[in-house]
């Protein structure tokens, strides 16, 4: 059990890091601890003194007890701790005061779902042990019952909430964080977090923690381009190999607050959830809400073994279903090379240049259904287009099947467009507020999801297409975010609700396509990555980060996603020059390399290559195919980061270091520089490594502790060795 409890105490253990919290006298829940690794002990008593001036004591407390300066577990508003609270409630009378207190608690051996939200599983009892804690305010009875999930074989923690009101009056639940944590006096000094926009996703972004709070948050109803729901605390001196990391990753697709608040005595409050802004639940007598789930990752190596710990958990327990393990395909997808403007030959003739260069699938984009050849219409109208694809759409995946290749299609399940047959039929079906003219994004509003009836429609529409052909991928857009949010379908005392809700109608959708479709591969898209987010890949096999295909902004993009997301789950396609997005132009060696170390698509006509290009592609997807079973488990390594120089690498090592990829770009030459040094990680020193394109060999410890150093080359260039253990 990697749970053990004093007398109302607990500790949580994960191989290397514990996670420890205690009930005071007086019925707080305290934090202990979170960190390495401590055998269970009192904590409490080393921590006998909380109190200082202007700190108040509850009226059955102790004298030198005050929720004011105790790191709490889950603080809530209105009391004597002035910090942020986790949760806050307008009660019945109007007053907004909580005070929770222990009741009761329960281990549990393995994980329970969260009913209708994703969340991390297992498939063993033995995998995990489930803490479940329940606090109760006495006098309005509100209860709210803590869930922490230790994992046996990685370094996380999985926490949730739930609040339930068993009381007589309905209440109003204005904030629930899911995790709210107090690390101790001088841990944390900085923060991490991942910060762009369209086209720019998963900046990475690192700033000192000072007096006061800052935040991240996304209030446009999905994760966000601008914010991923994740963050990292960073003890002193934390860097990518060394250092204590303490990592936040939010399980939701909507909006979000994360917050971090250094308080006068330097403690460091670190909260994430649903953002507060626009939310409000209305909890009658006898009813629940049930948080997301936060994961949790302490790293005493730096920030890359918490991104490791990320990794190996998401892909193997928060992906699922059948194609959890099976490689990617990779799939020429036609946007780049015909946006709007194609019909059925330029198609099929797409998938004769895939199969002839051994991509496996052709991805249809947008426009093939409707009157849509442009973004100004029929978004909802799930039919085919009757001049693009005039003998409809069976005839279309045929042809494309008879060329040896699988056939994938485009929705935007969400949206609608003005002009489109759907809205016709039903005006108020629109995320919207009745007394208002909607604003427009893209040319297209949203339906509210968080309607049965409308979802239901949707699905109904969407199954009806999958089901008159044999279309084995599913691209899922979203291309505008939530606006003058408001659903006609809830009474006024609950359209706090609406953004909430819509996320889990796209949830409840998403549950049902994979529950009847499981072996439909789905790749996630908002727009590139403005849902790139743990919610999402709890149902989809791959994600398109960004609608950047350039192989130079690629490099910050991806390796601030591999952050938290194993690449992976991160779809990266080969693109024409000069690239639609950025106008540069890279070199094939360049767009082969960046984009072959994730999922590798292609987005161009490889009809228009010269001839040696195109057998260059080929060569990428020959090699692709042959990585993919050791990037689909392989342990990423960040060695030079493309934001601090001219440089940037990684290398993906095999589980059992028998093998290893290994990627460097030169961003910009510089004349007469100083050498350049390689240093490379994760290898087994004592093993000799043989490139398997030149057949050199060296020596782990030589390739890890010496490192390489190799020749100048121009703007651009990139270089990657296949290391096989030769000895
Ligand atoms: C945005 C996506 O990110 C693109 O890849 C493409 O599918 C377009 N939408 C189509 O409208």
């Amino acid at each position: 059990m990697p749970i053990h409890a004093l007398n109302r105490a607990w500790f949580l253990e994960t191989p290397q890091s514990s996670y420890a919290l205690g009930v005071t006298a007086t019925g707080h829940l305290q934090h202990w601890h979170w960190g390495a690794k401590i055998a269970p002990t009192d904590l409490g008593q080393m921590r006998p003194v909380l109190i200082r001036s202007f700190s108040p004591i509850p009226a059955d407390g102790p004298e030198m007890f005050s929720p004011d300066t105790m790191p709490a577990e889950f603080p809530s508003a209105s009391g004597a701790d002035f910090r942020s609270p986790a949760v806050e409630v307008e009660l019945a009378d109007g007053t907004a005061c909580l005070d929770l207190r222990y009741q009761s608690h329960r281990l549990i051996a393995g994980k329970t779902p969260i009913e209708g939200l994703p969340s991390t599983y297992v498939e063993h009892e033995e995998e995990a042990s489930t803490l479940q804690i329940e606090l109760l305010d006495a006098p309005s009875q509100i209860a709210a019952i803590l869930s922490y999930t230790a994992f046996t074989g990685h370094d996380a923690i999985a926490r949730s909430v739930r609040i339930e009101n068993r009381g007589t009056k309905p209440v109003r639940l204005k904030r629930v964080f899911c995790a709210s944590i107090d690390l101790p006096e001088a841990s944390a000094e900085r923060w991490l977090h991942l910060a762009g926009s369209w086209a720019r996703e998963t900046g990475v972004n690192i700033a000192p923690l000072g007096p006061g709070c800052q935040s991240i948050a996304s209030r446009r109803g999905v994760s966000s381009h601008q914010h991923n729901p994740f963050f990292a605390l960073l003890g002193h001196g934390a860097k990518e190999e060394q250092g204590e990391v303490w990592g936040f990753s939010l399980v939701y697709s909507g909006n979000f607050l994360a917050t971090v608040e250094r308080d006068q005595f330097a403690l460091t409050r670190a909260q994430i959830g649903i953002n507060p802004e626009g939310f409000a639940w209305q909890l009658l007598p006898g009813a629940s809400f049930q948080a997301p789930e936060v994961v949790l990752v302490y790293s005493a190596a730096g920030l890359g073994a918490m991104s490791r710990t990320y990794h190996r958990l998401f892909r193997t327990r928060l992906l699922r279903g059948p194609l959890r393990d099976t490689l990617r395909p990779i799939a020429l997808n036609n946007w780049e090379s015909t946006y709007f403007t194609f019909d059925a030959p330029t198609i099929l003739a797409l998938a004769q240049q895939a199969r002839a260069l051994g991509a496996e699938l052709l991805m249809l984009d947008d426009g093939w259904f409707g009157k849509r050849d442009d973004d100004k219409s029929s978004l909802g109208d799930w039919t085919p287009h009757a001049r693009k694809l005039p003998d409809g759409l069976r005839a279309m995946v045929d042809g494309v099947r008879a060329t040896g290749v699988e056939f994938g299609l485009w929705f935007e399940p969400e949206m609608v467009s003005p002009d489109s047959e759907l809205l016709r039929a039903h005006p108020d079906w629109t995320i919207h507020s009745a007394a208002r003219r909607p604003s427009l994004g893209r040319n297209q509003l949203i339906l509210d999801f968080g309607r049965a009836e409308v979802r239901d429609e949707i699905y109904r529409r969407i199954a009806a297409i999958l089901h008159s052909a044999p279309i084995t991928y599913l691209k899922w857009d979203m291309n505008r975010h939530l606006t003058e949010v408001a659903s006609v379908g809830l009474p006024p005392e609950r359209q706090g609700e609406a953004a909430h809700r819509h996320v889990l109608g796209v949830y409840a959708f998403l549950e049902r396509l994979t529950a009847e479709f499981p072996q439909l591969c789905i790749e996630n898209c908002a727009g590139g990555g403005g849902r790139f987010d743990p919610g999402m890949l709890a149902y989809t096999q791959l994600t398109w980060i960004s609608d950047n295909t350039d192989a130079i902004s690629r490099l910050s993009i991806q390796l601030g996603a591999s952050l938290v997301y194993p690449l992976s789950v991160m779809g990266a396609h080969y693109s024409a020059v000069p690239n639609h997005q950025v106008g540069r132009v890279t070199p094939p060696a360049t767009r082969g390399a960046v984009a072959a170390g994730c999922v590798l698509g292609i987005m161009l006509d490889p009809a228009k290559l010269a001839t040696e290009e195109r057998a260059e592609l080929a060569r990428w997807i020959e090699r692709h195919k042959a990585w993919r079973p050791l990037l689909a488990s392989g342990e990423l390594h960040r060695l030079k980061d493309p934001r601090q120089g001219a440089e940037a690498a990684w290398m993906i090592v095999a589980p059992d270091q028998s093998e290893a990829l290994v990627f460097h770009v030169r961003i910009l030459a510089e004349p007469h520089g100083p050498f350049q040094r390689l240093r490379l990680y994760g290898l087994n020193p004592d093993w000799v490594y043989r490139d398997t394109a030149t057949g050199e060999s060296w020596r782990g410890d030589a390739l890890m502790r010496h490192g390489w150093i190799f020749p100048d080359t121009g703007d651009f260039a990139a270089h990657h060795w296949h290391l096989r253990r030769a000895d």
